[in-house]
């Protein structure tokens, strides 16, 4: 009989040394709609503010359920539209919780205090709250998500900041943000957030474009102000995704094959910024019968729609001549070249980028 020190030991030393296994992502698109009316959001407008459509949660639950081991550990992203507007959010956290599935959550914020005691029961299994912010004061940050917004986020992070929940900021990088980076992570510092995200604005008209799209010169400054921040702070600030960078290969979740989404319907797809993208009705990124897929086949078949993009600049990349300089901002930037590729860029901003 080994005695029971002895045991825990070996299991301590076990846990220490064994390979540990990346973790897979699902990202739920866990409703349509949002209570907000963001002037740059992505996402489709009928679709935001028309009829309510909620992700059955049973769909999760089977996937999840039905997982192989060789695809696990996998945790979940909820997002939206506005996932607190899930009329079920409080059966999906305690279903989560009940697998021991560990799950992080993306909201304005607003309804927070609806599902604040939901989180704080699933405590052990929650890695982050995402709370999307906009500017590092009450009126910066209200042009953009509408008045009462910024009390709202702010409210929901003193909850959490009292009760120990993790939580980070998001904050789209765009000309009026740029100039707040030192005062969007200092607040983010001063509050207690685990991390300050910055990422950039997939641009859905060459409008928006116009007046909030950063040029190439000013991406370099914010890659080099996140750089400086993390340097003095004692927050991580981090510029994400999006951003020009003309090397191949993936450089994101879902085209690195760690990441696959559900959306509303309970269908899988690759990538949440290509579900429900302004203004595109093409569907290239979903594989026929993805409302019955199982994660298993779905990471297969999603797998290959994935790898054949990235195939697709890669080669664009490679035929480039050394005489023709950088690629263009299109091909340049993963994200909108991935967009691109599915076709999900309307003529108009398409044009309006490669001339800018
Ligand atoms: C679509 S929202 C859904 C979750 C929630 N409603 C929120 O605002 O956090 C997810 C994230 O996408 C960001 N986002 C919206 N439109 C964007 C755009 N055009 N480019 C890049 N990110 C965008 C939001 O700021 C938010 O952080
Ligand atoms: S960014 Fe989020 S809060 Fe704003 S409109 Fe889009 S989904 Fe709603």
């Amino acid at each position: 009989m080994i005695p029971v020190f002895l045991k825990n030991s070996l299991r301590r030393i076990y846990r220490r040394l064994r390979p540990i296994k990346a973790e897979r992502i699902l990202g739920v698109e866990f409703v349509n709609i949002c209570n907000l009316h963001c002037a740059y959001c992505y996402r489709d407008e009928e679709m935001l503010y028309g009829k309510a459509q909620y992700l059955d949660p049973a769909r999760l639950f089977d996937l999840l359920d039905a997982a192989p081991e060789t695809l696990k550990p996998i945790s979940v992203s909820l997002t939206g539209g506005e996932p607190l507007l899930h009329p079920r959010f409080s059966e999906v956290v305690r279903g989560l919780d009940e697998r021991r599935v560990r799950f992080k959550l993306v909201t304005n914020g607003w309804h927070f205090d609806r599902v604040y005691e939901d989180l704080r029961r699933a405590r052990k299994r929650l890695t982050g709250i995402s709370f999307s912010l906009d500017g590092h004061t009450r009126e910066a940050h209200d042009t953009h998500r509408g008045p009462g917004s910024f009390d709202r986020v702010m409210k929901a992070v003193a909850l959490c900041a009292a009760a120990r929940l993790p939580f980070q900021f998001n904050v789209v990088l765009r000309r009026d943000t740029l100039g707040q980076m030192e005062r969007l992570a200092v607040l983010g510092a001063r509050l207690g957030a685990q991390v300050v995200n910055f990422g950039a604005m997939l641009p859905t008209s060459a409008a928006l474009h116009r007046e909030w799209g950063l040029s190439r010169a000013q991406e370099m400054e914010a890659r080099r102000e996140a750089t400086a921040l993390s340097r003095i702070l004692s927050v991580p600030v981090r510029v994400l995704f999006g951003l020009y960078d003309d090397a191949p290969g993936a450089h994101c979740s879902p085209l690195n094959g760690r990441s696959l989404t559900l959306d509303y319907k309970g269908q899988l797809r690759l990538c949440g910024n290509l579900s429900s993208f302004r203004g595109s009705p093409a569907e290239g990124d979903v594989p026929a019968g993805a409302s019955s897929l199982s994660l298993d086949d779905g990471w297969a078949r999603i797998g290959e729609i994935g790898k054949q993009a990235l195939r697709h600049r890669d080669d664009a990349l490679d035929r480039l001549p050394a005489s023709a300089g950088r690629p263009d901002p299109v091909l340049g930037s993963p994200c909108l070249s991935c967009l691109n590729h599915f076709d999900k860029l309307s003529p108009e901003i398409r044009a309006h980028l490669l001339a800018s």
